[in-house]
């Protein structure tokens, strides 16, 4: 099954109002890099309004995290309806740095999978193994129980959207080889279609994440059942951003 490519940046806890420049260069060249991809830019809460007045409907945004609950006393929280309310059209829950720095576990991640969709957005729903379970073996079994312990029940291709990003990976410039990539994704292929389903479970893409930048790009975005990429530091520079967009192979 075809699969259209979501290339999504995760600018973390970094972007000022100056920082805007970048996105206007991204929107500017959407109608190139946006032919047969989906693009998404996941900016911090406080500019997320700002983002999508300049990347207008060619570039979506996206919230980086959400609570569980609609609304409430939960201080310093953000609920999914609120980013939907500003435009938004993902989130993604269940970052390995939500997991380490704020004790998420399965349980909260799946819960805020639901609340995204309550509110109509998509769940990027992330997944990935420390370098110790990658030594010990553990990698696949992890991957699996995350995926059983996160991914609500109801999950479709216009709803989820699995990341697999491997800890280790993450802001420090190594990637995970090739054929472990592939083995990875193609066990969470074989995953998502044990439990959702043939039609279902072949329809959700499956995002590779960790290091990912302009010149191993093409590299890893062509392994199949790699169907985009979620890219944090290069996404906060337009032109390897826009690089990474033009490195995935559509269609
Ligand atoms: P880097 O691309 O900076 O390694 O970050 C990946 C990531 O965590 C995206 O969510």
């Amino acid at each position: 099954m075809k699969r259209r490519p979501l290339i999504a940046g995760n600018w973390k806890m970094n972007g000022l109002l100056r920082q805007l420049t970048e996105l206007q260069m991204i929107a500017e060249a959407a109608g190139e890099i946006g032919e047969g991809r989906d693009l998404l830019i996941c900016p911090p809460a406080t500019i997320l309004s700002a983002s999508r007045g300049i990347l207008g409907q060619k570039v979506a945004i996206g919230g980086q995290d959400c609570h569980a609950a609609p609304s409430g006393a939960h201080t310093g929280d953000l609920s999914a309806e609120m980013l939907a309310d500003v435009g938004a059209r993902y989130v993604i829950v269940g970052h390995s740095e939500r997991r380490a720095d704020h004790d998420e576990d399965d349980a909260a991640v799946r819960a805020k999978a639901e609340a995204a969709w309550r509110a109509g957005l998509v769940a990027i729903v992330c997944i990935g193994e420390s370098e110790a379970q990658r030594e010990a073996g553990e990698t696949l079994d992890v991957l699996g129980a995350q995926v059983a312990g996160s991914v609500p029940d109801g999950a479709t291709g216009a709803n989820l959207v699995l990341a697999y990003e491997p800890v280790w990976a993450i802001g420090t410039g190594r990637t995970a080889a090739v054929e472990d990539i592939a083995d990875a994704h193609g066990f969470l292929r074989r995953t998502l279609v044990e439990r959702l389903g043939e039609e279902r479970g072949a329809a959700v893409r499956i995002l590779y994440g960790g290091s990912v930048k302009p010149g191993n790009a093409a590299e890893l975005l062509a392994i199949d059942d790699v169907d985009g990429a979620l890219v944090g530091g290069a996404s906060l520079k337009a032109d390897d951003f826009i690089a990474i967009c033009r490195a995935t192979p559509v269609g």
